[in-house]
């Protein structure tokens, strides 16, 4: 099986090609990323010279770049997207370019290169909130903020391809990942290293929203599952069923590195916060997907990860994160009075 990865230098895209090739002795797997300030190949260092494995630099929105990486692929895994919901509410143009036009070039490539699988990754933010009752794959989807729109204009675009043209798509729609190698823009690697350099934790409002918190094997245990056994045209939900409201997700952090509650600082919430997500995974369970990852157990192990590498975290947050972090909290923190 040769697989095209698209996004595989960011969080979720490394760790699955990581696992995928480890698991699989005969397939392939060729990574086509942008390597935008979220991709790092630091993340792929240990499968870098594996003859298995080949990278792209490229755009998912150049098409020639895209048709070329596309030949001689069984299947293609689309990763690549702009992730964080902060920087789409300051700035989406790139959201829409990559995650709606971008998906728009791969299936196009795809459909002419009569590639055999398809996997959209969607999000659960597709669904909008959902405060009282988990959200099943039929459910109305009521994205929210410009992220979660361009996800959902992505995958309905990748859905159409099956409806019109047969193409073999399948859509899933993760919870929250954590683990090893996430962008610390993202809450968790945020909270962990900032607690780590006695930094403020900037907790969003009264830190009482929820989230799935899944671990990123977890997740990409169910993307190996989808290929083999997804069925074309279906979309599947991924999550743990990992609750945890922010506020006690950060004293959990807190408490696991001893640092001190005073750390945690209230500042002015996002915009368009999602109070919180929640969906039923029960169709992937039937596929034989099971998470091994509990809430406590997903949420320390990625603590332990940047608390052991941070060779790996402090490059990134002296780098571009410096001006995005400025940007994204400085007022808030200020006015916060930390
Ligand atoms: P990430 O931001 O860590 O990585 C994204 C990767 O995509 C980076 O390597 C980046 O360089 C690459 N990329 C961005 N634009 C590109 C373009 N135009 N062409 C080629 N490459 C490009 O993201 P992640 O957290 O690993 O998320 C991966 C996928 O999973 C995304 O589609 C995201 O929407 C989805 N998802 C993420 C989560 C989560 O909690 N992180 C949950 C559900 C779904
Ligand atoms: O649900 C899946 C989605 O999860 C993915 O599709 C997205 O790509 C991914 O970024 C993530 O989105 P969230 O907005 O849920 O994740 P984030 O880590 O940005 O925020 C998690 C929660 O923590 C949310 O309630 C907002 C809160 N938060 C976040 C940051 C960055 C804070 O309180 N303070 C912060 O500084």
């Amino acid at each position: 099986m040769r697989i095209l990865v698209t996004g595989g230098a960011g969080f979720i895209g490394s760790n699955f090609i990581r696992m995928y090739l480890a698991r699989h002795p005969d397939s392939e797997i060729v990574n086509l990323d942008k390597l935008t300030y979220a991709g790092n190949l630091e993340n792929l260092k240990e499968i870098e010279e594996d003859s298995r494995y080949s990278f792209v630099k490229g755009d998912i929105c150049d098409a020639g770049v895209v048709d070329d990486a596309m030949k001689g692929v069984d299947a293609v895994v689309n990763f690549a997207a702009e992730t964080h919901v902060d920087r789409s509410i300051g700035d989406p143009d790139a959201f829409l370019k990559t995650n709606v036009l971008g998906v728009h070039i791969l299936l196009e490539a795809a459909r002419k290169h009569d590639v055999g699988r398809f996997i959209q990754i969607s999000t659960d933010e597709v669904y909008g909130p959902a405060p009282d009752r988990p959200f099943s794959e039929g459910d109305v989807l009521t994205p929210r903020n410009p992220y979660s729109a361009s996800k959902a204009g992505g995958e309905l675009l990748a859905r159409s391809y099956f409806i019109t043209y047969g193409f073999p798509v399948i859509i899933s729609r993760a919870a929250n990942n954590i683990g090893p190698n996430q962008y610390p823009e993202k809450v968790i690697p945020l909270f962990v290293t900032n607690a780590i350099e006695d930094k403020p934790l900037p907790l969003y409002g009264d830190g009482n929203q929820e989230r799935d918190y899944m671990h990123v094997l977890d997740h990409c245990s169910g993307v190996e599952i989808l290929l083999e056994k997804g069925e074309p045209g279906e979309i599947y939900n991924i999550g743990a069923g990992n609750h945890m409201r922010n506020i006690e997700m950060a004293k959990l952090v807190l408490d696991e590195l001893k640092k001190p509650e005073s750390l945690l600082t209230h500042v002015r919430d996002r915009e368009g916060h999602d109070i919180r997500y929640a969906i039923d995974s029960s169709k992937m369970r039937a596929l034989g997907w099971e998470p091994e990852f509990g809430t406590k157990a997903a949420i320390l192990d990625a603590v332990h990860w940047y608390a052991a590498n941070r060779d790996w975290w402090e490059p990134i947050k002296s780098g571009e994160f410096r001006e995005f972090y400025e940007r994204q909290y400085r007022s808030r923190l200020e006015e916060a009075g930390a």
